[in-house]
């Protein structure tokens, strides 16, 4: 048994997020740690919220609530939903709290011992009309190099040109529209990342099993070489730079949010006695770090945070394994919470139950390639995977097994070589599924919990019950017990995907959920005698337009 530190990427603060968010991170982690869990393995999952940069800033301001109070509310608001998704968090945490604003400023500290911290002078936009500077993508003018009227300070969207401010012609506040912008000269603090390169380059070639992905863009950041990056901004909100002369400036968010990893463990350790996020956070071999996160992530936890840690010289773990995704986009589309386009994680759960969207996307998860989301195939898929197959396999066993067996499980009596046919081929099945869950592919996991409910399905369509109950009551004892046994170990297996259904099949077996155990290949493992209930309706079919009538989207 070895110990599994997991990590989702923090989502912002500000605004629900949609389930492009879940898709790409969230759900995948908790998916993991479950499995971790369900195979005997110690599981720290950690998560919160991400609180400091200039778009919660402004949401803020927009919503006339001070910062903290928006970010107290809005990280409240997350956390529920995110139960209600049946995301198993050890502890969701919040980059603005104590112990994050500590470590960030004592690792700052040991970077500035060690060389690793630069001090520049640098011209900032600022706006005199909106009496702030201005961070790059809040500045806005005429591309230098297309024209296009609105290009925004740090790229061009039109052309796709990287971009300084300055290059913009008559430039402007994306905050206020006002034109008097001026660029006014600053000292900032540098992270000296150039410094990195060869030990980033040694760290990445003993990393193994990173999807190519991430792989690619962590060696093409360092191929186009790495920059030193200015971790300090003029503003208000965020962990203040321990510094003098630096005592009216805060870190960038980029800065202190995956320390906020470490934070939350800090946090989950004070919680409660005998916990100890050293064991987590500073010791050697025994743990396996795994971090979730999506592709434009992977430079900050490939590199940027790596180097943080490096340079401070600090006994803290690097990650083992970085699973980045693809995007979700959505009928065709960017999902996106500025341009409110796509279904967000409340509304989601006001029209279906959490295991709904929680199996599609993770059948369907964006890893190889993006994936569209679009009502008619996540319909359908649902339809024919949760009703037809493993709702219609709960049900049609279950109920033959309360109408003709009184709901007491019958003995196993002679198995026949169609049993014995199945058990193989469930080992088999249960194999693979491990594998898939250990190299952490999502879909091919996904894959093979469907055909291990349609091993159960064709099992009993093939043994029929039915009919043996006629003339061989002994025979139709064997199937029923055989086909509940099928019933516990598909919702077994089914159980990180869709935890809530399939601890209702559990417990209507009357197997205990407190910890689910992984499935063994064992059909015998219910008792003869035992009491067993058909669950209520799992999966009610469901259609297009009812979700539309419910909820236009
Ligand atoms: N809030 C960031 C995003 O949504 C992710 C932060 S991950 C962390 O893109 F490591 F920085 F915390
Ligand atoms: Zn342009």
């Amino acid at each position: 048994m070895s110990k599994f530190l997991i990590t989702s990427a923090l989502p912002y603060v500000n605004g629900v997020k949609h389930l492009g968010n879940l898709a790409g991170s969230l759900l995948p982690a908790d998916i993991h740690a479950r499995f971790r869990r369900q195979t005997g393995h110690e599981v720290l999952f950690l998560c919160g919220t991400d609180e400091h940069g200039t778009p919660v800033e402004l949401a803020a301001h927009a919503a006339g609530v001070p910062v903290a109070d928006y970010c107290a509310r809005q990280h409240t608001v997350q956390a529920d939903i995110y139960r209600r998704f049946g995301l198993s968090f050890d502890h969701f945490s919040r980059t603005s709290g104590e112990a994050n604003r500590q470590l960030t400023q004592d690792i700052f500290r040991c970077l500035d011992a060690a060389g690793f911290i630069a001090e520049r002078t640098i011209l900032q936009a600022y706006s005199p009309t909106d009496r702030r500077f201005l961070p790059d993508r809040y500045v806005v003018g005429t591309c230098p190099h297309c024209g296009h009227p609105s290009a925004r300070g740090d790229q061009c969207e039109s052309c796709t040109a990287l971009l300084d401010p300055e290059e913009l012609r008559s430039p402007c506040s994306a905050i206020s529209g006002a034109t008097d912008v001026e660029f006014r000269a600053t000292r900032h603090l540098f992270l000296k990342l150039s410094a990195f390169d060869g030990r980033l380059r040694d760290w990445l070639a003993t990393r193994r099993g990173w999807p190519t992905l991430v792989r690619s863009i962590a060696l093409k950041w360092l191929d186009e070489g790495l920059r030193d990056r200015c971790i300090t901004r003029d503003l208000e909100w965020g962990v203040p730079v321990p510094k003098a002369g630096f005592e009216d400036k805060v870190f960038y968010v980029w800065f202190d949010a995956p320390i906020g990893y470490i934070a939350a463990a800090i946090e989950w350790s004070k919680a409660a006695s005998g916990r100890d996020w050293r064991d987590w956070w500073q010791s050697g071999e025994d743990v396996t770090y795994v971090q979730f996160l999506a592709k434009d992530n992977v430079p900050f936890h490939a590199l940027s945070f790596p180097a943080t840690l490096l340079g401070s010289r600090l006994p803290f773990k690097l990650v083992d394994t970085i699973k980045g995704f693809n995007w979700l986009t959505f009928e065709g589309g960017k999902f996106s919470t500025s341009a409110s386009h796509g279904i967000f994680t409340d509304t989601a759960l006001a029209l279906l139950p959490a295991d709904t969207w929680r199996w599609w996307l993770a059948a369907n998860a964006p890893e190889s390639a993006d994936t569209d989301f679009t009502l008619a195939r996540f319909v359908d898929g649902v339809n024919k995977d949760l009703a037809d197959i493993f709702g219609n396999l709960v049900n049609r066993c279950l109920a033959f097994a309360v109408a003709r067996f009184e709901g007491i499980v019958p003995g196993a009596g002679q198995l026949g070589p169609l049993e014995r046919q199945v058990a193989s081929a469930l080992d088999a099945h249960l194999a693979r599924l491990r594998r898939h869950h250990e190299s952490l592919a999502l879909r091919k996991a996904a894959e093979e919990v469907r055909a291990i409910w349609r091993l159960a399905n064709a099992y009993l369509t093939e043994a029929a019950p039915w009919s043996a109950i006629k003339d061989d009551p002994a025979r139709a004892a064997t199937i029923v017990n055989t086909g509940i046994n099928l019933v516990r170990i598909s919702a077994l297996a089914a159980w990180p995907f869709i935890p809530s259904s399939a601890e209702k099949v559990l417990c209507s077996l009357g197997e205990t959920t407190d910890s689910v155990p992984w499935p063994q290949g064992a059909l015998s493992a219910i008792p003869a005698g035992r009491r067993i209930a058909v669950p209520p309706l799992l999966f009610p079919k469901i259609a297009v337009a009812d979700l539309i009538a419910a909820q236009p989207i």
